[in-house]
């Protein structure tokens, strides 16, 4: 066995898991910069990220992985690095796909997914479709994403289900409120890496990662290689999660 596969046993054996791994991909613009590069290279750079990272997780028998593809704040860059981020995106996901499938991903998208591209959207949807039957790792994207409109597209739905007389406000609870959210049949994330080293949540997922254990790596995102996502893993592994209490 090469070490990274002793390495993926030894993780294996250990148990304890994280069933579900979110993670804030940053740091592409300033690995491209310190090459003297545009900062699309360095968008290109970590779809190799993407796919080592599915990879890992599949391969560790991690159930789900959430990865911040694209903040409803993105759209706020400027207009030729937006175009090169949604190309990228619409080529991922046509070329991705039947490896995807291979690999037994099912890909589901969450944000507002009317904002993308038409050609963007028709391929994620072609994605969505072509990997509905997969069962080993949910993969979602978060796409046009923010956490704070999602809460508030939760509370507008709730609020419409109780003005129509199918909700009663007073009978609303927690579990109650997160059927309402994007993914509603995801357990919490257990763990939210961030790469590139900023302390920041930078509205993902603000509602699930309540009680998220969170691991903050200096490693750019295009270096964030299969052995980088071990160590995350290895790193929870080591942690006591007390959601709150005290331990026996
Ligand atoms: C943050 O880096 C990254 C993004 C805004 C986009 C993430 C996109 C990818 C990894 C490409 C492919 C993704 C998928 C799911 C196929 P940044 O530009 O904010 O970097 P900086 O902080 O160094 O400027």
């Amino acid at each position: 066995m090469t070490p990274l596969e002793d390495r993926a046993h030894a993780i294996r054996a250990q148990g304890n898991l994280p069933r579900h791994v979110a993670v804030i991909m940053d740091g592409n613009g300033r690995w491209a910069e310190r090459r003297g590069q545009p900062r699309i290279f360095g968008h290109r750079a970590g779809m190799k990220s993407v796919r080592a990272v599915i990879e890992a997780a599949g391969d560790l028998g991690i159930e789900a992985l959430t990865l911040y593809a694209f903040s409803k704040e993105n759209w706020r860059r400027p207009a030729p690095e937006v175009q090169a981020l949604m190309g990228l995106l619409r080529r991922y996901m046509k070329s991705e796909r039947e490896e995807l499938v291979q690999r037994g991903a099912r890909v589901e998208a969450i944000g507002d997914l009317d904002q993308l591209e038409p050609s963007a959207r028709e391929e994620l949807d072609r994605l969505i479709e072509a990997t509905s039957g997969c069962e080993r790792l949910r993969v979602t994207l978060a796409l046009s994403y923010g956490g704070r409109a999602e809460i508030v597209a939760a509370a507008r739905r709730i609020a419409r289900a109780a003005v129509a007389g199918e909700l009663d406000p007073d009978a609303l609870d927690e579990a109650g409120f997160a059927r309402f959210l994007y993914s509603p049949h995801l357990p919490d994330p257990d763990l939210l890496v961030r790469t590139s080293g900023e302390m920041r949540i930078s509205n993902f997922l603000l509602w699930q990662i309540a009680y998220a254990e969170l691991y903050v790596t200096e490693t750019l995102w295009p270096d964030f290689d299969r052995a980088a996502f071990f160590e995350a893993i290895e790193d929870y592994q080591s942690r006591e999660r007390r959601f709150g209490k005290v331990m026996a």
